[in-house]
């Protein structure tokens, strides 16, 4: 009966397994995202049921009670969360995988069955507890300092200071150091030393996200994300739950090539932002370049005159759009100019807004047709013909300092070169800096007319100007 109910217990796992790749394969595109979706959740309901009710688990009812508790938790928060805290919402969801294979890895460490072990075998599963421990520890805190960063509760320039690179090897080595000691003792006596690492590695989690600027956190984001798919894959070697280390193991790798896409995207080395060296020059002392030139405006009228005279038209997206929702009006503008015969397109950047792919999909919301949504190296070299430049509740992904000033944190980053058309049109609510607190030196621009307002308010009044 035990040996039936091992099998089924096995075939369940592989079963979810199957299904948590499928979801992954189908979150490859938006047009299969849906199905990605709904296989992850069949994967995940699949894994609960056959993990809750295998053998060596007691306690069912305290078990069916804190799922359905975490469950309403779930949906309410996800029900109430806005589109632009999503990222804050992931932050603080990895710290909670952290902190579960800290708890486990204590768990596992003190768990009476486990200190039955002899030999190599006892030795292996002390390293699988204290790696565990220290991945968790890191992704745990550095997740929270994220989630701070992320809601703007924590300041998003960078902590920079010239032995950050000797401390954090210093801390690594110590971790080691604890390491050989909480193996070589005997019982529980490593204790001391698995309390200290821990503590150890949870400031390390804090100084790895400290130390990176505004505009790097994507990529930080997606670094905790893997993390915190090593620490499920950590958790599940402790617990000998052969899915736990799959998922854990998928999410891990997953999140670490999107981690190398990001970097690629954004020009920066990825072993760089692992190891908290991602900023660029400012963070090694080099002088900001001053921004000439003078911010001039126009109202809404003249805007709209503007996109009547004009031929050509990209419209860049940014974060303020994703706050003002005016995917919706702005649709409604593109589709009047092109009636009026306007060549009109889309330029996303890979980092606009707060999360991958955050500006698709908000124009996927809106209808908006792929094939005028470009990229951002489709788009670069046709900008230098482009009539009109509107650039929508954006800001650093426009920030000519990327190219042109080694002093500025963003340096290196590519960005969508606007300021080569031949107008620009600036549309924000103030002059206010963008996510990564660097100036734009790009509103100073002679060719560049500044747009006050909630994004979805100016796009309603111009549309009304451009329908008169
Ligand atoms: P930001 O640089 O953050 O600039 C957004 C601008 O929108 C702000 O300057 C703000 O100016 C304006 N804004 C806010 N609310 C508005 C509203 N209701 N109406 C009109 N404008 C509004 O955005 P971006 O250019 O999209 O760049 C994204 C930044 O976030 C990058 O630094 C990127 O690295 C970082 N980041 C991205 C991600 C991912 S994965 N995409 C994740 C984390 C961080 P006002 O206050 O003056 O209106």
């Amino acid at each position: 009966m035990i040996a039936i109910a091992k099998e089924i217990q096995t075939a369940a796992y592989l079963f979810a397994s199957i299904l948590f790749i499928l979801s992954l394969g189908g979150l490859a595109s938006q047009e299969s995202a849906k199905r990605g979706v709904i296989f992850g959740i069949v994967g995940m309901i699949v894994a609960i049921m056959a993990t809750v009710l295998g053998q060596r688990v007691e306690g069912h009812i305290y078990i069916i009670g804190a799922i359905s508790i975490a469950s309403l938790i779930g949906i309410i928060v996800a029900r109430k969360v806005e589109m632009t805290s999503m990222p804050q919402l992931v932050a603080i969801l990895h710290s909670f995988v952290g902190l579960a294979a800290v708890l486990v890895g204590f768990g596992s460490y003190l768990d009476s069955e486990t200190q039955k072990l002899i030999g190599a075998a006892y030795t292996i599963h002390l390293v699988e507890v204290f790696i565990g421990i220290f991945i968790g520890a890191i992704t745990f805190t550095g997740s929270i300092v994220a989630w701070g960063k992320l809601d703007g509760k924590i300041p998003s320039k960078p902590w920079a200071f010239s032995t950050l690179q000797i401390m954090n090897l210093t801390l690594l080595i110590a971790c080691i150091v604890l390491g050989v000691f909480f193996c070589n003792a005997q019982g529980t006596g490593g204790m001391l030393p698995l309390l200290i690492m821990t503590a150890v590695a949870s400031f390390i989690g804090v100084v790895l996200v400290m130390a990176i600027g505004g505009g790097d956190m994507p990529v930080v984001v997606s670094m905790l994300n893997s993390y915190s798919g090593w620490a499920a894959s950590a958790a599940g070697f402790m617990l000998g739950n052969d899915l736990l280390i799959v998922t854990g193991a998928l999410v891990g790798s997953s999140g670490a090539i999107l981690s190398m896409h990001m970097c690629h995207a954004m020009n920066r080395s990825f072993f760089s932002v692992i190891f908290a060296n991602a900023t660029a020059s400012s963070a090694q002392g080099v002088e900001k370049k001053a921004i000439e030139g003078e911010v001039t405006s126009l109202n809404h009228e003249e805007v709209a005159s503007l996109l009547k005279e004009a031929k050509s038209v990209v419209i860049v997206p940014g974060y303020g759009m994703a706050v003002a929702k005016a995917q919706y009006p702005i649709f409604d503008m593109v589709q009047t100019l092109q009636k009026a015969g306007k060549k009109v397109r889309f330029a996303i950047h890979p980092v606009a807004g707060r999360l991958p792919g955050h500006m698709n999909v908000l124009l996927a919301e809106a209808n908006v047709p792929y094939d005028i949504v470009m990229e951002m190296d489709e788009i670069n070299p046709d900008l230098p013909e482009t009539d009109v430049v509107m650039v929508i509740g954006a800001n650093d992904v426009v920030n000519p300092s990327a190219q042109d000033d080694p002093g500025s944190s963003i340096y290196g980053m590519p960005v969508i070169e606007v300021w080569k058309a031949e107008k620009v049109i600036v549309m924000k609510r103030s002059m206010s800096a963008g996510y990564s607190g660097e100036d734009n030196p790009l509103f100073y621009k002679s060719n560049s007319e500044m747009l006050y307002g909630d994004a979805r308010v100016s796009v309603e009044k111009l549309l009304s100007f451009i329908k008169e």
